[in-house]
């Protein structure tokens, strides 16, 4: 397999066609507009948006707020098991038409709580669409627990309580929400609490907070992988840290888009973080949301970024499978599948 030999017009099939991981999806986000007004219906909820256009023309962000402020509205249909499972299974069908193989799903259990819904409610209809995405998708999945920065550490404490009963149905935590003023530090504790527990641990870090979030994410929580980190660039010895220690970056281009970290997809530092070496892979974040989901995502920024080659495509993917969470078998059986599909390009 010469992957400097494949032509660049057979790029976008590549990037469309190859088996890929997708490590950084929020479930919430994936919530289409339709889906919501379909629930909101079902559940008898008030939405403040007659329609699924007047939602969509909403969708302009300016920030991480202005979205997660939209986002949270979205999931106040969410009431029901069979809620949470249909919009899984939702998400599995357009993950699979893209080909991901394996998907590590976010899921903000306070979002839920806070409304009167249990978690029992949410972790069973998620484990449901988990399941039939195996089975009737040949698609891979496991769950990461998120606690919302914005709330207290006590808070995530609680959390981490109604969830060990579950303690079999999600492999990890992690941190979302709110990054700025709310550094990894404030979750020293509860993160040391699940490293006890054998939890994989990962955090949102340096996607509009300092690199400086980065490295405490590293240093203080004990973090295997981080969401975003694109901000690590403003570090010149971090990015060297990153390379060196193989830490991956679930970078989301779509959403750093729509959340303004970066003016244009021609700004965008995937290329760069590549280039220095970073384990870098390529994700949707909040697909509903920011216009696309991981295929778009990869196609969009190759368009955008003419140094990326065959040979990052396949780089994207490989790395998906080492980052992931999952036994060396699959990682080298999902990497078998990929060699096949450059070996024929
Ligand atoms: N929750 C959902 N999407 C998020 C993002 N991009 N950053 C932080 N928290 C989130
Ligand atoms: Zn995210």
């Amino acid at each position: 397999m010469n992957l400097d030999k494949i032509p660049r017009s057979n790029l976008e099939r590549l990037l469309r066609s190859m088996p890929k991981a997708e490590l950084h999806i929020h479930i919430e986000g994936s919530l289409e507009p339709e889906l919501i007004f379909t629930l909101a219906q079902r559940n008898g909820v008030t939405l403040a948006y007659p329609s699924v256009e007047a939602l969509r023309a909403a969708y302009a962000f300016t920030d991480l707020q202005s979205f997660l402020d939209i986002y949270y509205a979205g999931a106040s249909v969410l009431l029901t098991a069979q809620d949470f499972e249909d919009m899984a299974m939702a998400y599995f069908r357009r993950a699979a038409a893209d080909h991901v193989v394996h998907a590590e799903l976010f899921f903000d259990p306070q979002t839920h709580t806070a409304r009167g819904v249990s978690f029992e409610t949410v972790i069973t209809g998620l484990t449901r669409g988990c399941e039939r995405a195996q089975r009737e998708l040949g698609v891979s999945s496991a769950l990461i627990l998120c606690f919302l920065r914005h709330l207290s550490e006590d808070e995530a404490f609680a959390t981490l309580e109604e969830a060990l009963p579950y303690r079999g149905q999600f492999i990890g935590v992690g941190l979302d929400s709110s990054e700025r003023d709310h550094p990894p530090e404030k979750f020293a504790r509860v993160f040391a609490r699940c490293r006890e527990l054998d939890l994989h641990l990962v955090a949102h870090a340096g996607e509009e907070g300092p690199p400086a979030y980065i490295r405490s994410a590293l240093d203080v929580l004990h973090v295997e992988r981080i969401d975003h980190g694109v901000r690590c660039v403003e570090d010149p010895a971090l990015v060297q840290r990153l390379a060196r220690e193989r830490v991956p970056l679930t970078v989301c281009p779509l959403s750093n888009l729509k959340l303004r970290v970066f003016d244009t997809l021609a700004d965008h530092n995937l290329a760069a973080l590549l280039d220095a070496g970073l384990a870098v892979t390529v994700n949707s974040d909040d697909p509903a949301y920011f216009g696309g989901y991981i295929n778009r995502n990869f196609v969009e920024t190759f368009a955008a970024l003419p140094q990326l080659t065959p040979r990052h495509a396949y780089q994207l993917a490989r790395n998906s499978f080492d980052a992931s969470f999952v036994a060396d078998a699959d990682k080298q059986r999902w990497t078998d599948a990929l060699d096949a599909v450059f070996a024929a390009a």
